[in-house]
């Protein structure tokens, strides 16, 4: 234990993050088919390279491994996610072989004393699913949620802590209004009906599992960013960053802790399409928002990049990497016009995103006051991380970049907590260097590097630091 520096609380938790479609491979085996991310992935154009999660980092095989490597890095806990299509594959009946493969990993968590953090889903919906509409489908949120029990039936002795889901933005704006993401479509009606289904299936998970067990900590995770106007003064650029806050956080958060969809936002997306609205608005039942906002224990938050925003368009060539475009180019937003992202100069990870750790404190603090704080749910950052352009030097990886950010991160989380916000945990994404969406194998945000070739694994200076930081329980200057 350090004297010097700053030091976490005793019951903060230290872990790292992964997800099935992104680590396992073994695409084809044990009978597991095709998920929307496999036909994504065949789409050609749709991922950078062609890549895809076919062989990944051969987690399915290497999880004693990669379990072992966790244990020497001295991690507490590890947020993994299940592959539906793994355990129905065709999103109905259950196969035996697959649901093994994660009873096998939680035993070897469990004996290794790492605490088992799951996630229900993490973007890879059985293609099956798809066929019949995907998260624009009603019956998804359903079938969902029998899948959420099937995953009780098998785990729910052996696990304590379960998300629902994971950035239900990315799931429904970024997939099916962006294009960026599987199943790549271009619709604001299927963004808008995918949210709420996907939030519906969370919150029908969570009353059935409550009602299973009421021991168990339920909770969902959200991606975030925190949007500055770049001109305070300048009402175009505030409504700029209103817009942005409002179709990434405020969609979800006001559902899930209010039971209500942002008004403003409503209205904002009627202008530009009053029909997917009203078709929005069919689809929200009477006391679908009650069972939306059903009580929560944790709230995971995902923050990686900051973003500054105007109202008008820069005279000089646009901010890649920005809130407001995909890698295509395209806006995620149903709302998009008057969203321009802006320089300030901040260091940029290899994917264009902006460094700002002081948003971090800033996002905890505001979903602590505004959502979570009396209620007494716990928020854990469930994922932050960031690409580099990694060396290998002589079998080492010198990642002082990353080095840098995980501590400025960690700092910030540290400046939440003094500042009385009930922040529990902290998860790097990623644990391994793993297929990045749409970026393919290009972008590494492991703390561990991946050869591809080879499957070694090579722990990078950041896992290092990482490592020291945990069994010191305290940041150092
Ligand atoms: C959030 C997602 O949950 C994860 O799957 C992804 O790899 C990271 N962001 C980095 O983009």
């Amino acid at each position: 234990m350090s004297t010097t520096g700053r030091s976490f609380p005793q019951d903060f938790l230290f872990g790292a993050a992964t997800a099935a479609y992104q680590i396992e491979g073994a695409a084809h085996e044990d009978g597991r088919r095709d998920s929307i991310w496999d036909v994504f992935c065949r789409v050609p154009g749709a991922v950078v390279g062609g890549d895809n999660g076919d062989v990944a980092c051969d987690h399915y095989h290497r999880y004693r491994d990669d379990v072992a490597l966790m244990k020497r890095l001295g991690l507490q806990t590890y947020r993994f996610s299940v592959s539906w299509s793994r355990v129905r594959p065709d999103g109905g009946a259950l196969n035996p072989a697959g649901l093994d493969f994660y009873k096998r990993l939680v035993d070897e968590l469990r004996e290794a004393d790492i605490l088992p953090w799951l996630t229900l889903y993490h973007w890879d919906l059985p293609q099956a699913l798809q066929e019949r509409g995907g998260w624009t489908a009603r019956s998804t949120a359903d079938l969902f949620t029998e899948y959420a029990l099937d995953m009780h039936d098998a785990l729910g002795d052996r696990v304590p802590v379960w998300t629902t889901l994971n950035e239900p933005w990315c799931a429904s704006f970024l997939s099916y209004t962006g294009g960026e993401h599987a199943p790549g479509h271009h619709s604001i009606e299927e963004g808008l009906l995918a949210s709420h289904h996907l939030l519906l299936g969370h919150g029908q998970a969570v009353r059935e599992l409550r009602a299973r067990d009421a021991s168990l900590d339920l909770g969902i995770t959200l991606n975030h960013t925190v949007a500055d106007p770049a001109d305070p003064q300048k009402p175009a650029d505030v409504d700029a960053a209103r817009r942005v806050d409002g179709q990434f956080n405020r969609w979800f958060l006001d559902p899930i802790h209010r039971a209500s969809y942002p008004a403003d936002i409503v209205e904002d997306i009627r202008k530009v399409d009053a029909a997917a609205v009203a078709s929005f608005e069919a689809a929200v039942r009477d006391g679908d928002l009650a069972t939306i906002a059903q009580p929560i224990d944790t709230q995971g938050v995902n923050y990686y990049h900051g973003d500054l925003v105007s109202g008008t368009a820069p005279e000089h060539a646009p901010v890649s990497g920005g809130p407001a475009t995909t890698r295509a180019g395209r806006s995620p937003y149903p709302s998009d016009a008057g969203i321009h992202p802006v320089e300030r100069g901040l260091p940029r990870t290899a994917q264009g995103w902006e460094v700002q750790p002081e948003g971090l404190t800033r996002l905890l603090q505001r979903v602590h006051d505004e959502y979570t704080g009396e209620k007494g749910v716990r928020l854990f950052v469930t994922e932050n991380g960031a690409a580099y352009d990694d060396v290998v030097t002589e079998g080492a990886v010198h990642d002082p970049d990353r080095v840098t950010y995980v501590r400025a991160h960690l700092g910030a989380v540290l400046d939440a907590v003094d500042a009385g916000v009930d922040v529990r945990g902290y998860f790097y994404w990623s644990l391994l260097d793993n297929f990045e969406w749409a970026w393919g194998y290009d972008k590494r945000f492991g703390i561990v590097r991946v050869d591809y070739e080879t499957q070694e694994r090579t722990p990078k200076d950041s896992a290092l630091e990482y490592a020291r930081i945990i069994a010191e329980r305290a940041l150092d200057d």
